[in-house]
């Protein structure tokens, strides 16, 4: 098995290898999953505390049942109900958690590099649930999982990511991993949004979305997030649509079997045609269906990847 961190923080400092062997490990999760008892008892008797600083759906509450599937014990922090409102710092706040024995730390932050902080400052595990605009891990995972289950590889693949890539950690999360595993990656979008910069990734950038999904064999949708950005970056949420959202007469142009993947939330008719969400092509809630398998296996390998002996005993 090739693990071995103790904090999952992105997906730059990650090897091939180890991206693998979370995919490997998450396949077992999920078989567990579709059994009638889906507990194992690998983190029996550890706490792992979900601080979350900004909305989440998805990741909270698959981390949420992960750790319960894990037989962890799991506590949901609210930012409005904190001490926060008082003024209390991040660092102190997750020393507080610590100090009330949470043995992993899920952070979701606006502040990119704040899951790094807290793993200088924490003895705790910190695993990165998404900090600002720089890195969502475990969307990453779960979508390479996704890729490879349907798709049988991801090495050689075509894969096209389309919409707001400036200020999404999702594509630069997916990038990274997607480069590391052999994919041959497309951004699309805007100018303003997608930048010649993001070359240096090792990945194609255009601005032409129909010649972007013509041989793809995976469409990666983005919303554009409004939150994180400062100043328009496009005339209108309309020529957005028009212009690079994906509908019927966009699709009719892909290869058949290219399939259709966003993390979600979707903005229906904006990025994505509704009827195209909800069609035999999309595998966006198999992508939710899978994040739970991989946070998981994420979970269970920064813990060290073994069960417990007093657990097994018990
Ligand atoms: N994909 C994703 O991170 O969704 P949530 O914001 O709902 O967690």
């Amino acid at each position: 098995m090739a693990w071995t961190k103790k904090h999952l923080l992105d997906i730059e400092s990650l090897t091939a290898e180890e991206i693998i062997t979370v995919l490997d490990t998450a396949r077992g999760f999920k078989a567990v999953g579709e059994r009638a008892i889906k507990k194992v008892p690998a983190l029996r008797g550890k706490t792992v505390v979900n601080l979350f600083v900004e909305p989440s759906t998805r990741t909270r509450i698959s981390f949420e049942l992960a750790a319960q599937r894990l037989s962890a014990d799991i506590v949901n922090f609210s930012a409005e109900a904190s001490s926060f409102k008082k003024g209390e710092t991040l660092k102190d706040t997750a020393l507080t958690l610590q100090a009330l024995n949470a043995d992993f730390i899920v952070i979701r932050h606006s502040a990119s590099g704040a899951p790094h902080f807290l793993s200088r400052v924490l003895d705790a595990h910190v695993i990165n649930a998404g900090d600002g605009a720089h890195a969502h891990p475990t969307q990453a995972l779960l979508d390479c999982f996704t890729i490879r289950e349907r798709k049988g590889k991801i090495a050689g693949l075509n894969v096209t990511i389309l919409g707001d890539i400036l200020y999404s950690r999702v594509a630069r999360s997916d990038i990274w991993a997607l480069t590391k595993l052999g994919a041959n990656v497309t951004l699309c979008g805007p100018s303003t949004l997608v930048p010649k910069t993001f070359e240096q990734m090792g990945c194609r950038v255009t601005h032409d979305v129909d010649e972007a999904i013509r041989d793809a064999d995976i469409i990666n949708l983005l919303r554009i997030q409004h939150e994180r950005q400062r100043k328009t970056m496009f005339p209108s949420i309309g020529e957005y649509t028009q212009l690079f959202g994906l509908n019927k007469a966009r699709l009719a142009k892909t290869k058949p079997d290219a399939l259709i993947m966003h993390p979600g939330p979707i903005n229906r008719g904006v990025e994505i045609d509704s009827e195209i969400a909800d069609s035999g092509r999309s595998v966006i809630l198999e992508q939710v269906t899978n994040g739970l398998a991989v946070r998981m296996a994420v979970l269970f390998l920064v813990n060290g990847g073994k069960v417990p002996a007093e657990a097994v005993g018990n």
